[in-house]
This record gives C-alpha cells, sequence and structure tokens, in this order.
C-alpha cells in the first residue's frame, strides 16, 4: 500500500495503544483498521482479571468496526513496544480471516516508534479455518 496511507495507519495505532487497559501484563497494544471507504476504527487490548476474557486489541479494533458499520477491511496496524515488528495472535489471525476471506488484508506490522513492516493475512495464515 501507498507509504503515507501506511504511515498514517501505523501513527493510529501507535495513538491506540495509548488508551490500552493493561493492568496485569503491562503490555499494551494498540490496532487501527482501515477500510475500504477510507474510515479507520482503532483498538486496543482491554485485560481482565479473568484473564482468559481479555480481548486484544486486532479484535477490539474489528469490534470497533463491526458495531460502527464498516466493511471491507483493507489493511490492520499493529503495534506494541518490542524488538521485534509486533504480530497478530493466532486467535486474532483467524478473527481477521473472517473479514478477509481471501487473506488479501494488508498487515503493517509496527514498532512504537513508527518504523514498520509489510505483510498479508494470507503470509501469516496461510490456511485459514473456513466454515462450508
Ligand atoms: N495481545 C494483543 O492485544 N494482541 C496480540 O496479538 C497478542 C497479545 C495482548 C493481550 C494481552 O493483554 C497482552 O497483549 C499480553 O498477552
Amino acid at each position: 500500500m501507498d507509504p503515507k496511507t501506511a504511515q498514517e495507519l501505523v501513527d493510529q495505532a501507535i495513538s491506540a495503544r495509548e488508551k490500552a487497559y493493561a493492568p496485569y501484563s503491562k503490555f499494551q497494544v494498540g490496532a487501527a483498521i482501515l477500510t475500504k471507504d477510507g474510515k479507520t476504527y482503532q483498538g486496543c487490548n482491554i485485560e481482565n482479571a479473568s484473564y482468559g476474557a481479555t480481548i486484544c486489541a486486532e479484535r477490539a479494533a474489528v469490534c470497533n468496526m463491526i458495531a460502527n458499520g464498516g466493511t471491507d477491511p483493507i489493511a490492520i496496524a499493529i503495534c506494541y513496544n518490542a524488538e521485534e515488528f509486533a504480530v497478530p495472535c493466532g486467535i486474532c489471525r483467524q478473527v481477521l480471516s473472517e473479514f478477509s476471506p481471501k487473506g488479501d488484508l494488508t498487515i503493517l506490522m509496527a514498532k512504537t516508534d513508527g518504523t514498520y513492516r509489510e505483510t498479508t493475512l494470507s503470509a501469516l495464515l496461510p490456511a485459514s479455518f473456513k466454515l462450508n
């Protein structure tokens, strides 16, 4: 995708990360989804005392998109503070595949300094589960 649009989406993920509710792990994650019509939807991780009830930033962004009538995501930026570029967990890859069945969703894997690497959902999840 074009670098300017990608950088703007990465910057949104960095901002969304600041809203993370992560009192248990202290590991803050931000995400931002861009849909075909140019709208964006942010998400952050939301932890819970019952750890398994935690929602990842990527899925929070998907919930935000759906609840606000968004469709056709074309890219998602993900950001957390680590040495490697941010990757979505396995559950989030499967959830993203629900809304990008062909796997052509662009994934922008970012660091908190705004640098990023670009890949696709199909590269990260080559065999998503589908209910036929
Ligand atoms: N987390 C995300 O938000 N996204 C991922 O893809 C991986 C993990 C969150 C969940 C939890 O709040 C914290 O990071 C540590 O696992």
